[in-house]
């Protein structure tokens, strides 16, 4: 219903219209991967504080935009933190946050050093790859989801998540550091794809779908938190959502997203993803999953 609804940035909680709320349209394997994703989005400010410990100097302009992008990332997670909690009145999100935070800490948001990425442009490539990321998994969410409040906040937070990629690959473009080589691009894509599979998807899915009471005998594992979360949330793609974020990874690299390299990469990535889609059977059981079982 929210397909094609034009949303503005700068939206809040009361712009949604939660009285269309549906309990009997909502899908638990969604909300176990709805849960997860408002963990990281609320954890936003740690990223923010870091691209400014790495613009700051360099490109003063750029701060407000970055505050911005930061802000409407946290808002994501409070609509989905809220959205979740009325889905599933056990689900407490800040509990659920708080314990993700603790336990969450890559070394470079502590850390003092520069970029992780070793440039400002290769910071901006993998910006780029993760908002890509993001605008297809919520319009993937959006357009999976009948219930109509979460449809609703999915289809305003693609919007967003389109206008970050933008933000970013204009910062890319307008950067005046030397430009990378394409190896150089290509891997820094490569690698912040690959980070997807990292502790922060599978640890906020753990944080968020296994209840306090519950940790003393469902210790967290990595790996078998990663196939849940997967199992959740890549069954939710259809080709078309995977073409466009090929295409959106490819033009900051340097790829051209129309040509055969990236038809290529579409082909390969929609294999793997219905190949993990698969893995329902072997996720470990959650207090959701055993609701939708
Ligand atoms: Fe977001
Ligand atoms: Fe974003």
């Amino acid at each position: 219903m929210s397909e094609g609804v034009i949303y503005e940035p700068g939206w809040s909680n009361d712009d949604v219209d939660w009285t269309r709320f549906d309990a009997s349209k909502v899908d638990h394997e969604l909300l176990a991967a709805v849960k997860a994703a408002s963990l990281v989005e609320f954890n936003a400010r740690d990223y923010v504080a870091y691209l400014t410990r790495i613009y700051q100097e360099a490109r003063p302009e750029a701060m407000e935009s970055i505050r911005r992008w930061g802000e409407e990332e946290v808002q994501h997670g409070l609509a989905l933190g809220r959205w979740a909690e009325t889905a599933d009145p056990s689900f407490n999100f800040r509990e659920a946050f708080a314990r993700f935070q603790a336990g969450y800490k890559p070394a470079h948001f502590s850390g003092g050093e520069g970029s992780v990425r070793g440039s400002r442009r290769g910071e901006m490539i993998a910006r780029c790859v993760v908002e890509s990321g993001t605008s297809s998994f919520y319009s993937a969410v959006r357009d999976a989801s009948e219930e109509p409040v979460l449809k609703e906040i999915a289809g305003r937070i693609a919007a967003d998540e389109f206008r970050h990629y933008r933000l970013f690959y204009e910062l890319l473009t307008s950067e005046t550091e030397a430009e990378l080589p394409l190896w150089r691009r290509l891997w820094v894509a490569v690698t912040r794809v690959n980070e997807s599979d990292d502790d922060e998807l599978s640890y906020a899915y753990y944080c968020a779908n296994v209840a306090p009471v519950d940790v003393a005998h469902i210790p967290y594992r990595r790996e078998a938190f990663a196939r849940a979360y997967h199992a959740a949330g890549m069954g939710l793609y259809r080709r078309h959502h995977i073409d466009k974020l090929v295409k959106m990874v490819a033009k900051p690299t340097g790829i051209n997203p129309g040509g055969r390299v990236a038809s290529f990469a579409s082909a390969a990535l929609w294999r793997i993803l219905t190949a993990k889609a698969g893995m329902t059977r072997s996720a470990p059981r959650t207090s959701t999953n055993a609701k939708a079982a």
